[in-house]
């Protein structure tokens, strides 16, 4: 039996939690042959720690084979104590009359304590994914704030809208989700992100030639992926969960045990590549393997694509400006 993997999840009692954490002690994110001790971190808050509760109580009644241990706080200095990977999902929502400025500085509070946390206690080599919104800003801050720590276990997850994409190319083109490759997501999980399939291929075939549709691609294709996590809003009153766990535990599940030479789409701070300035937080295709993921290089970036990616990066400098004083 090999050893237990300590995995630290924030907002556990919120409705991305109860979508991943029993998937995760069931084994589908790390392995079936892996147990896994989960150490959950929830706000100091009555409701929420008696909620928190509540899911540990299921999570026992689960009898999960693999459930080593499980250990909850508000404190994330004990949430993050040793940990070899940590999913950032809780953040602070936003409220009636919020603006985004405000969010994005509610948040780089939460995430500049929860780096400074990971740097202290944390295993040294543990990964980082970082799923609450503005996600990309929050992996850029808890990178800041943990100087010790190599930069390259920060990522935040852009898994979600390159699903996303996959589904709505799979019902285009009518081959199954499974057959792309080489599909991708540039920039920041917001709706300035970009969707990109000019080298997608599906059985060999290029998906481009696929669909020759410009104009779908344009005024179809890339608005969808990009407004889809406000259209579920709109048709759930909630944002996105069990999509959401999903894509979690695909990014943590490829990072750790590989992609197979498939790209996927992290957000990882920038090494430089494609003109992204060193240390932003983008979403690049990669490949994983032995638990590091490798940025694709050397892909041609043409006019229309340009265009797209100079929007999202732009939108990421803002955010990265709104929270300097910070950090
Ligand atoms: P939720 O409100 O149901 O749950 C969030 C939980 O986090 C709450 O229980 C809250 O008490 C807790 N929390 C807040 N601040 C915390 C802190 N400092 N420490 C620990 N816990 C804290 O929200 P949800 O639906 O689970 O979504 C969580 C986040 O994920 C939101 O920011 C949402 O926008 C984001 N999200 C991201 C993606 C993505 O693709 N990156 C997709 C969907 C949702
Ligand atoms: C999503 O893409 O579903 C979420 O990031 C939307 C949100 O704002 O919570």
């Amino acid at each position: 039996m090999k050893a237990p993997v300590r995995v630290a999840v924030t907002g556990a009692a919120g409705n991305i939690g109860y979508a991943l954490l029993f998937r995760i002690a069931s084994g589908e994110m790390l392995g079936k042959d892996q147990p896994v001790i989960l150490q959950l971190l929830e706000i100091d808050n009555e409701k929420a720690q008696a909620a928190l509760q509540g899911v540990v109580m299921e999570l026992e009644d689960c009898a999960f084979p693999l459930l080593a241990g499980v250990v909850t706080t508000a404190d994330p200095l004990v949430a993050f104590k040793d940990v070899d990977v940590a999913l950032l999902v809780g953040a602070r929502p936003r409220g009636p009359g919020m603006e985004r400025k405000d969010l994005l500085l509610e948040n780089a509070k939460i995430f500049t304590v929860q780096g400074k946390a990971l740097n202290a206690v944390a295993k040294r080599d543990v990964k980082v994914l970082v799923v609450g919104n503005p996600a990309n800003t929050n992996a850029y801050i808890a990178m800041k704030s943990a100087p010790d720590l190599n930069p390259k276990n920060f990522t935040a997850m852009l898994r979600l809208d390159h699903n996303r994409a996959l589904s709505q190319l799979a019902a285009k083109t009518g081959k199954t989700v499974d057959s792309f490759e080489k599909f991708t997501v540039w920039g920041n999980h917001s709706p300035t992100m970009y969707p990109d399939y000019r080298f997608a291929t599906s059985g060999g075939a290029s998906v481009a030639e696929l669909i020759n549709d410009q104009e779908w691609n344009a005024n179809t294709f890339i608005p969808t992926v990009g407004k889809r996590g406000a259209a579920i809003i709109a048709a759930r009153g909630l944002s996105s969960a069990a999509s959401a766990a999903n894509a979690a535990i695909d990014h943590v599940h490829d990072w750790v045990l590989g992609s197979n030479g498939k790209w996927v789409t992290m957000g990882v701070p920038s090494d430089g590549s494609y003109g992204i300035p060193e240390g932003v937080v983008f979403g690049f295709p990669v490949t994983t393997e032995n638990g590091q993921y490798t940025i694709i290089k050397d892909l041609p970036i043409d006019d229309f694509s340009k265009k797209y990616i100079d929007i999202t990066l732009g939108e990421l400098e803002e955010e990265r400006a709104g929270v300097a004083d910070l950090l």
